[in-house]
């Protein structure tokens, strides 16, 4: 194998997988997103060839993947969380298939789970939410609310913090509770992680001096972060 589709994690440097930080200390070409840790960057060899994702659009980005792997280098598309969870690791994937580049996904821990629990959301409670569903707030316009408000459980929210507004309306609008817990988690599991909870009719103003990224969750198991984070919130500091 030559070109791996590598998770980096949610953030902290520590949460890649052991399969990823190996055959990222081995590699050639590091292609790497802005979200990265930038601690994980210097684990790649001094000698290797480093590239921005974002100096390049995604079809560029497919075509590097495929020339270098197709001469025979070790290459390592590091991406944040998990590289096939709205990270747009099918469609690299799809591009070394394509070209018969051999290839392999390792996978990596999403911020879907890993930002609400080390916030102290337990996502899937057993008793308050038996399912959680994901989507992304890129287009607000064309999420589907009635289904989602239909749905219960816990609703997490990707690249949401800047069309939050519009969800929370879209959302009421479909009859969800105005009391719904609600919270916005900035820069999950990192050192400088922010988090803002309170009502889902309140959020988007609560949040407004948040940056991205941010993951937004809505649902009853918001509310356990208080008892979570509480009292014995130390419990959960590992470090
Ligand atoms: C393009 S998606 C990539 C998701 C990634 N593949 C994953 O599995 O976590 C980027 C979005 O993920 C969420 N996200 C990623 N890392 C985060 C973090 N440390 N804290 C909060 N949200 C995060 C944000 O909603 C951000 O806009």
């Amino acid at each position: 194998v030559t070109v791996a589709l590598v998770g980096a994690g949610p953030g902290d440097p520590d949460l890649i997988t052991t399969r990823g930080l190996r055959l990222l200390r081995r590699c050639d070409v590091l292609v790497h997103d802005r979200l990265v840790a930038v601690e994980l960057l210097d684990e790649a060899p001094p000698g290797s060839v480093r590239i921005a994702r974002e100096e390049f659009d995604q079809e560029q980005i497919n075509e590097l993947l495929v020339a270098y792997g197709q001469a025979g280098l070790h290459v390592v598309r590091l991406k944040g969380g998990d590289p096939f969870v709205f990270g747009r690791g099918g469609e690299e994937a799809l591009a070394l298939a394509h070209a018969g580049v051999p290839f392999e996904v390792v996978p990596g821990v999403s911020a879907l789970s890993a930002v609400p629990s080390a916030a102290g959301i337990p996502i899937t409670h057993r008793g308050i939410a038996a399912q959680a569903t994901l989507v992304s707030g890129h287009a607000p316009d064309e999420l589907d609310y009635e289904a989602l408000v239909r749905l219960t459980g816990t609703l997490v929210v990707f690249m949401g913090l800047g069309s939050l507004a519009r969800i929370a309306a879209g959302l009421l609008e479909a009859g969800i509770e105005r009391s719904t817990p609600a919270a916005v988690i900035a820069r999950g599991t990192r050192v400088d992680e922010q988090v803002v909870a309170g009502a889902l009719d309140e959020i988007a103003d609560l949040s407004a001096g948040l940056e991205p990224p941010a993951l937004v969750v809505i649902g009853e198991a918001v509310a356990l972060r208080g008892r979570l984070r509480g009292d014995c919130g130390a419990a959960l500091q590992v470090g």
